[in-house]
């Protein structure tokens, strides 16, 4: 096992190391007559529960049977059940005590900004083109950003590791690296060799993996780095609910790190962030049978990725290029003028016809670094990637 260079006493911050977490007699008690949080025993006034989802037999969809909710209750704070399932779905995870769960991943990355960044003074390094949150949570936090942009040439989007790692050691501010694996927008599996490199390479922070999309990469690309949190302590790894379990409704983020990391955010949130409704719909996804579908599903989506939309989109007039590993629910495509260069100026006036004239709304990306001229389409379903194809066909052979 690589000697570690994480010290979690000098990663996390010191008022947060001293915290006394609230406490509550439910951590120790949760059968019996519970008369010790001032719920309402009478029960909810209004009867509120989720139906089993309906649907035609030909459609996928998750059934969410909540039958004997006890919405008058707390829910359980640290939501052991579902860990337990995402133990099942994550074999290589050790225990429940290595799993967070926080209200979806943009509270997580929150959390663990609060959990070891001093506000005014520490830094998070980031990888441009990236998932907009670890700036903002910076931000609001007053934390400051060390951007190193990942390789852009020749759309590999992968890291700069000597840049990666020369600035991770020369700025004692730096407590979180951001790495995210497939990439939004690059929708790119960073190279494991890589990230091995900055795990060993004597940071003392935390390094994060924000794999949101992992459940779309396809099997030869790698599977999660959740496996590798056993031999690097320093390591975290974020999934959420939101992306291949459709379920972004519901706002369950999962983080998979080391016990002291993951006992720290769990003194550092609301006690009972995650409701019981999101517990429970959770619990039913988790469930074999809710497994088997999220594949099922899998499977279409890429096929509709793999074999139709980007096959098609490479076939429109002004599109140069698709960019990326395309190994999200995503696909990002350049825009080009009758000359061949990327045009920000064709895709934010394509973007916009889209939304505003067709109704079909895409994201554009063309001011992210290494993304000129880029929109953003997420992988839809057949009859919306149909529509994307004909409403973009066109608009792009209107333009000369
Ligand atoms: C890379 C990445 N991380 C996290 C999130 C947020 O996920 P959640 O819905 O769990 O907050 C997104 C959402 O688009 C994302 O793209």
């Amino acid at each position: 096992m690589p000697v570690s260079s994480f010290d979690i006493r000098r990663v996390i911050r010191p008022n947060i190391l001293r915290l006394e977490p609230y406490r509550c007699a439910r951590d120790d008690y949760s059968e019996g007559v519970l008369l010790d949080a001032n719920e309402n025993s009478f029960g909810p006034a209004y009867q509120a529960s989720i139906v089993p989802a309906s649907g035609s037999s030909d459609q996928v969809h998750i059934e969410a049977r909540t039958g004997g909710q006890q919405l008058h209750r707390y829910p359980d704070p640290l939501g052991r059940e579902v860990k337990q399932r995402i133990l099942k779905l994550r074999p290589s995870v050790a225990g429940i005590d290595n799993v967070f769960l926080g209200v979806g991943s943009d509270e997580v990355i929150d959390l663990l900004v609060r959990i070891t960044c001093q506000p005014g003074r520490d830094s998070v390094l980031v990888t441009p083109p990236t998932y907009g949150m670890y700036r903002v949570v910076a931000s609001i936090n007053d934390v400051g950003v060390v951007k190193v942009p990942l390789i852009v040439e020749g759309g590999a989007f992968q890291l700069d590791v000597d840049a990666v790692i020369k600035a991770a050691l020369d700025d004692e501010s730096i407590k979180i690296i951001w790495l995210c694996s497939p990439g939004n927008p690059t929708g790119t599996v960073l190279q494991e060799e890589d990230v091995r490199r900055v795990l060993e390479c004597g940071f003392g922070g935390l390094v994060v993996i924000d794999e949101a999309y992992v459940d779309f990469t396809r099997a030869d690309r790698g599977q999660s780095y959740a496996r590798l949190v056993a031999e690097y302590p320093g390591l975290f790894v974020m999934q959420t609910m939101s992306k291949s379990f459709g379920l972004a409704g519901i706002r369950l983020g999962v983080g998979i790190g080391g016990c002291e990391v993951v006992y720290h955010l769990n003194n550092t949130k609301a006690p009972y962030s995650v409701s019981t409704l999101t517990l429970d719909v959770a619990k039913a996804a988790l469930s074999d049978e809710g497994i088997l579908k999220m594949r099922a599903v899998i499977d279409i989506l890429r096929e509709q990725r793999d074999e139709f939309l980007i096959p098609e989109l490479r076939k429109l007039p002004h599109v140069g290029a698709i960019l990326g590993g395309n190994d999200g629910n995503f696909v990002l495509c350049r825009l080009v003028d009758s000359s061949g260069c990327a045009s920000n100026e064709i895709a934010k006036s394509v973007y916009t016809e889209m939304a505003e004239k067709r109704g079909l709304v895409v994201r554009f990306r063309g001011t992210d670094y290494g993304c000129e001229g880029c929109l953003r389409v997420t992988v839809g379903t057949a009859e919306e990637n149909r529509m994307v194809i004909e409403v973009m066909r066109s608009l792009l052979s209107a333009i000369p």
